[in-house]
């Protein structure tokens, strides 16, 4: 039996051959994935990810697709979507948010109950799994902020951690180390006046309105520096604007570059080497990639 039989036969989940990621990724770059699947459960997840193993597959899991760069060639493996394993379970203050749940039905669950944490996240554009694995952050606040536990897959094994256990540091966390599959996170949410909750929801979204641009984009594509913002430091530079193919500076916030229609993912790539060069050479300062980029460009 080879991959695609016992793929069907064990998970169940539905191949998509040769599937566009430009479908699905905030950009709307990149080539095929030779497979592509929507995981509906934690099982189909584990297996399939087990499969790809054993026959020496690439696999790469996907939440919102909101902070990868799939290259133009493509992904010669299996891309999963997380999308559908999407579950809020709330006990008291409570609130385990499985992979997919998007961050905003998260946000806006904990506004229906009158809990505050994770409001000043909002306009985030990511996934549960996404987010904590990279531990998404703004405005001073972090994901890891209110967690209390973590599930992930390793190695096939399912695994609890409690949030001192899961190396929470800025953007960086024990799941994206070790390249592990998040399966849900539990918080722990205070009780809070919601009319004041909802305010900072309005702020945060009025400033992210000034500030950054609404098209498509990836969100911040660089780690800031220690004691620099990246989007500071690349304005500076006067780079703002500054375009390869479809691929631009954000006029409205330097770590941010967006893209049109005619855009590709190499011009994102030839845009970010453009980029680090000319901080380097200015500055003497390594900018490090917030965003993942996959496959051969
Ligand atoms: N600034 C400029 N020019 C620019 C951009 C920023 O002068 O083009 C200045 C701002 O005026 C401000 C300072 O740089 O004085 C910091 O800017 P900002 O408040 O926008 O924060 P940031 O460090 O650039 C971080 C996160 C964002 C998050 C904001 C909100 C990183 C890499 N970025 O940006 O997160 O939304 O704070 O507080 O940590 C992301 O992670 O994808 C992301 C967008």
């Amino acid at each position: 039996m080879g991959f695609i039989d016992e793929i069907n036969q064990r998970t169940n989940l539905q191949l998509l051959v040769n599937q566009s990621m430009k479908k699905h990724t905030a950009y709307g770059v990149g080539g095929n994935a030779k497979f592509f699947a929507n995981a509906n459960t934690v099982h189909q997840l584990n297996v399939a990810s087990l499969l790809c193993k054993k026959y020496k597959i690439p696999c790469k899991i996907i939440g919102n697709g909101t902070n990868i760069l799939f290259s133009d060639k493509g992904y010669d493996g299996l891309v999963i979507s997380t999308k559908g394993i999407s579950e809020i379970f709330q006990k008291g203050n409570k609130i385990r948010a499985t992979c997919g749940v998007h961050l905003k039905n998260l946000i806006d669950y904990t506004l229906e109950y009158s809990l505050t944490g994770v409001e000043m996240l909002t306009g985030i554009p990511a996934s549960i799994g996404g987010a904590v694995y990279m531990n998404a952050g703004a405005f001073k606040h972090e994901i890891s902020e209110n967690i209390i536990e973590v599930e992930s897959i390793l190695d096939g094994k399912l695994v609890k951690r409690y949030k001192d256990e899961c190396q929470f540091k800025y953007r960086e966390s024990i799941f994206n180390r070790n390249k592990e599959i998040i399966v849900s996170a539990t918080f722990e949410f205070k009780e809070a006046n919601v009319k004041e909750i909802n305010e900072k929801v309005q702020s945060v979204l009025a400033v992210r309105k000034t500030f950054q641009p609404t098209g498509k984009s990836l969100g911040c594509v660089f780690k800031n520096p220690d004691k620099f913002s990246a989007g500071q430091l690349i304005d500076g530079l006067g780079l703002k604007g500054c375009k390869i193919g479809g691929a631009s500076v954000s006029e409205k916030h330097g770590n941010f570059i967006v893209t049109d229609s005619t855009a590709t993912a190499t011009d994102v790539l030839e845009l970010i080497e453009l980029i680090k060069l000319k901080v380097l050479k200015e500055y003497k300062i390594n900018l490090k990639e917030e965003i993942e980029i996959i496959g051969d460009f």
